[in-house]
């Protein structure tokens, strides 16, 4: 079986965008569905402006059946990635009937359209928050899975089940579930990166935002963690990587494996104040912060076990934090107010 074009939902995002330009790289061509509800249009240019390929977009819901099905009528493609989905942990502890609704609800009108038009490949964009509290680190695929501590979380953990369920009755369907861990950095070319809204809640954008003296300082969450320095440790992969990660996942996906599940990291963790001096260390930017009490929520270590992607997969991370702090730097300063 050959996968040449993929049907990429959520292509415009910050992972996305990144794949995309991937898979051009790497001879597919790729086709967008975004609604555009946390990018913006630009991006295809952006990617044209990297590439030199201008891909296929289509702005329309993935939860709207009738809109995806006219695209799954007009283009033809073998595999599909599938990143559409909200992401804001907070916000779907406020919102979480908007969390079901828009992450279960555009997973299961994809998967039905994928089985309606005999698309047989899927790759999922999960995340290390499917582990819940890990028992321990690194965490390796086989660790349980069972409820994730908020329902953004609760999604992943949700679809996860949906495609496993759906592989079991489907038996020609191959599904990739890939679990995220901490991704960071930015294209190097500065025109493509990580764009929140608002305050950001994740610690990278935050403090590119110190360093562009949008924010005024870091508040580091915790320093009395079971750490070497106190902070919480993460596992925090390059974006760049993770996106080569899911070219190496369609290349699985042509083996015909059924269902496999990756873990997406570095294997090796990174303390906040660890981060700090990366950032700096890249950038000659100094970056204050006040020690503020640990957030809601937060585990004192989180990384990945990546024995298995390397194995299988034939994929290993290949930059470090100093990289991805180089990277996210640099799109900050050339995008002082995010992609416009
Ligand atoms: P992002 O918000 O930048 O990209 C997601 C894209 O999906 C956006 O362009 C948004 O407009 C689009 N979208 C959302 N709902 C949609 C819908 N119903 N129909 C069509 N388009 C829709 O986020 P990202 O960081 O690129 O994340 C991509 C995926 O990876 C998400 O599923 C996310 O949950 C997952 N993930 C992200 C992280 C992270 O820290 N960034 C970690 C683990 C997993
Ligand atoms: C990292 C570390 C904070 C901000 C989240 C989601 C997870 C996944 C990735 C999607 C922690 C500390 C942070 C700040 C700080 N997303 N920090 N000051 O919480 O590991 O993971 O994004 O699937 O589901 O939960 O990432 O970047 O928010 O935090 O001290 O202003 O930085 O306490 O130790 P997290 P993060």
């Amino acid at each position: 079986m050959n996968i040449k074009r993929v049907l990429v939902t959520g292509g415009t995002g910050f992972i996305g965008s990144e794949t995309v330009i991937k898979l051009i790289e790497n001879g597919y061509e790729a086709v967008i569905v975004d609604n555009l509800s946390n990018s913006k249009k630009s991006v295809l240019g952006r990617i044209e402006k990297i590439t030199g390929v201008l891909p296929t977009f289509y702005q329309a819901d993935v939860a709207d059946e009738k809109a995806l099905r006219e695209v799954f009528e007009k283009e033809k493609f073998e595999a599909v990635i599938h990143f559409a989905g909200l992401k804001a942990v907070g916000e779907s502890v406020e919102k979480p009937i908007m969390y079901y609704q828009n992450n279960l609800g555009s997973s299961l009108t994809l998967i039905k359209l994928m089985k309606e038009f005999n698309v047989r490949n899927i790759v999922f964009s999960s995340s290390a928050t499917v582990y819940g509290v890990p028992e321990r680190v690194p965490l390796v695929e086989t660790d349980p899975v069972t409820h994730a501590t908020n329902p953004y979380g609760e999604t992943k953990v949700m679809i996860e089940h949906i495609l496993m369920d759906t592989c079991v009755a489907w038996k020609e369907l191959n599904v990739a579930l890939l679990r995220y861990f901490n991704p960071i950095g930015a294209h190097p070319s500065g025109l493509l990166g990580e764009d929140p809204n608002g305050i950001p809640n994740n610690l990278m954008p935050y403090i590119c935002q110190v360093a562009v003296g949008k924010r005024d300082h870091l508040r580091v969450w915790g320093n009395n963690y079971p750490t070497p320095d106190g902070t919480g440790i993460r596992d925090y992969i390059h974006v760049l990587d993770l996106a080569d990660g899911h070219v190496a996942t369609l290349r699985k996906l042509e083996e015909d494996p059924g269902l496999v599940i990756y873990n997406l990291g570095t294997g090796k963790g990174t303390s906040v104040l660890e981060m700090v001096a990366a950032f700096e260390k890249a950038t000659g930017v100094k970056i204050p912060y006040t020690i503020e009490p640990p957030r809601a929520g937060d585990v004192a270590s989180n990384f990945a076990a990546t024995d298995k992607a390397e194995k299988e997969l034939h994929w290993k991370a290949k930059y470090d934090v100093v990289d991805a702090c180089r990277d996210a730097y640099n799109f900050q300063s050339k995008n002082p107010n995010g992609i416009e």
